[in-house]
């Protein structure tokens, strides 16, 4: 194995935290959980299994986008940098940007799910043997620190965030994960996004409620994670998949809704249902392509260029430090 790849930054949320978010979310009046959780192996597997589905139009469609502009980006971005990738999974998108980008430098890879993470890693350290690889197991919401950069001329440093995981915090959400991106990444940075757009509605539950049940499946692992790692007592099969169009909030939601009355437990405590009744489990926000720059503006971001594929799926937005020298 190369030795560009460095020892894994573990910040992996404990079991602790888990618990406390699962006992917080079902507390509620309107029960939830936070969609963070649903990255243990088998989340991302089914994730991974999602993202090639013939309804599930993003993966592949930013794929081609960054494909078909790769070289632009690249040049946009220029040589040696440093690329930080908020929820890195399988690795398979910053293929593209590395094969294009001069003498890319490093990539940091941050991901929740720590097995995924180191074997995307070993892997990415096999094909590009030059490039330092430095991985963060972490919850890219909470802070953390990137490792000093190396090599003797370092470029810009360039966060990367596609699959419209964006998309999966509230707007309040996205401006903070921003403001705390732009002072993570630096003055100058740069940050490449990939940001879902707003579409037809049966084109959108589609997405979400395949006709093959991956993306049930991918929801009710959630159910089954909560079962082992925190002594739950969920029975799967009480509970199904709900994937609607929220059309005020401008959001796809995901929701696990019990079948009967029930009673469950998760490390001792006791949880009722209503037949009905619903545990909210995912928000996916879609954008227009102006909505996002406002979003990103009020963040500190100025918008430096924008792609998208020709049915207007899906858009890819390179964003600059509004502070950076130049700018006002
Ligand atoms: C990771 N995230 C952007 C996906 C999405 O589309 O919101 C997660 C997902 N949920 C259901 N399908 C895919």
């Amino acid at each position: 194995m190369s030795n560009t790849l460095q020892k894994l930054q573990d910040l992996e949320p404990s079991a602790e935290e888990f618990a406390a978010a699962v006992h917080a979310g079902l507390s509620q009046a309107a029960k939830s959980l936070p969609c963070k959780f649903f990255y243990d192996f088998e989340g991302s597997r089914l994730f991974d299994r999602i993202c090639e589905l013939p309804e599930y139009y993003p993966t592949r469609t930013e794929s081609r986008i960054l494909e078909k502009h790769a070289g632009d980006i690249a040049q946009l971005i220029g040589p040696g940098a440093r690329l930080v990738e908020f929820g890195s999974g399988a690795g398979v998108k910053i293929r593209l940007l590395l094969s294009a980008l001069a003498r890319p430098a490093a990539y940091v890879p941050v991901d929740i799910s720590r097995l995924h993470l180191l074997a995307a890693a070993s892997s990415l350290a096999k094909d590009f043997p030059r490039l330092v690889i430095a991985p963060i197991c972490a919850d890219y919401t909470k802070p953390f620190d990137l490792p000093a950069p190396t090599g003797a001329a370092p470029g810009a440093t360039i966060g990367f965030f596609p699959g419209s995981t964006i998309g999966n915090f509230t707007p309040d959400e996205a401006r903070l994960f921003l403001v705390n991106a732009r002072q993570l990444l630096g003055r100058s940075s740069l940050m490449l996004v990939g940001v879902d757009l707003r579409k037809d509605e049966a084109v959108l539950v589609r997405a979400y409620d395949d006709a093959a049940g991956v993306t049930a499946a991918f929801n009710l692992n959630l159910l089954r994670r909560i079962n082992r790692e925190l002594g739950g007592t969920f029975q799967l099969d009480e509970f199904t998949h709900r994937a609607r169009w929220n059309d005020v909030l401008g959001r796809m939601e995901m929701h696990l809704v019990s079948r009967r009355a029930q009673t469950v437990e998760v490390d001792g405590r006791r949880f009722s249902f209503a037949a009905g009744e619903a545990i909210h489990t995912e928000n996916s926000h879609k954008y227009s392509i102006s909505q996002f720059q406002a979003l990103a503006g009020e963040a500190g971001y100025a918008p430096r260029a924008v792609w998208t594929d020709e049915a207007e799926l899906f858009s890819v937005h390179l964003l600059e430090d509004a502070r950076s020298p130049g700018k006002a």
